[in-house]
């Protein structure tokens, strides 16, 4: 029997969200699960295409990832969604929502993040070309229970997938010894 269950990250832009979220995807369906990952990225050009970044845009556009990831927890797939989600609030009524699910904070330090700059987006929004950017001039509320935190400026991103994955076995959500 295999259950399914929302993995929640949770973090700053370029803490590693996607970048783990691959890995886990690859792990999980490599043990023959069913899994979708919800990137805010790609979510942001449809389902939620129009949106934009103010709290209540933002919030609308989580709540719209948390059903489509309760849809898929209720039938048995491991959902995962990779976007910055900032308000505690509303990643909490997801959690009661969805009830199977598990909240990954990506923690690493916005000094480390802006290091990273993946897309660039940090030096956009200290040049003030992008207004309120999620660390910069947006808050960013950390989570009080989240059941995995990931140090990836610590970690390396297969360290951080495994210990999701050994968090999904001790809470009976995958079975790894029996791979089929
Ligand atoms: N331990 C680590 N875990 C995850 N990513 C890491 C780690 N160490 C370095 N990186 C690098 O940091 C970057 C993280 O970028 P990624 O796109 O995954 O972030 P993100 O959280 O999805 O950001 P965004 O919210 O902007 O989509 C990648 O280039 C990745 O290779
Ligand atoms: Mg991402």
């Amino acid at each position: 029997m295999s259950t399914g269950v929302t993995v929640w990250f949770t973090g700053l832009s370029g803490a590693g969200k996607s970048t783990i979220a691959r890995i886990l995807e690859k792990r999980l369906k490599d043990m023959g699960r069913k899994v979708e990952i919800l990137d805010g990225d790609v979510v942001r050009t449809n389902l939620s295409k129009g949106l934009g970044f103010s709290k209540e845009d933002r919030d609308t556009n989580i709540k719209r990832i948390g059903f489509v990831c309760h849809l898929l927890t209720r039938n048995d797939v491991i959902a995962i969604s990779a976007a910055i989600s900032p308000y505690r609030a509303v990643r909490d009524y997801n959690r009661s929502l969805i009830g199977n699910f598990v909240e990954v904070f990506t923690k690493c330090s916005i000094d480390e993040c802006e290091k990273r700059d993946v897309k660039g987006l940090y030096k956009k929004a200290r040049a003030g070309e992008i207004k309120g950017f999620t660390g910069v001039d947006d808050p960013y509320e950390e989570p009080l229970h989240a059941e995995v935190v990931c140090e990836t400026d610590k970690q390396t991103p297969e360290e951080s997938a495994e210990q999701i994955l050994k968090k999904l076995e001790e809470l009976g959500y995958i079975h790894q010894a029996c791979k089929a």
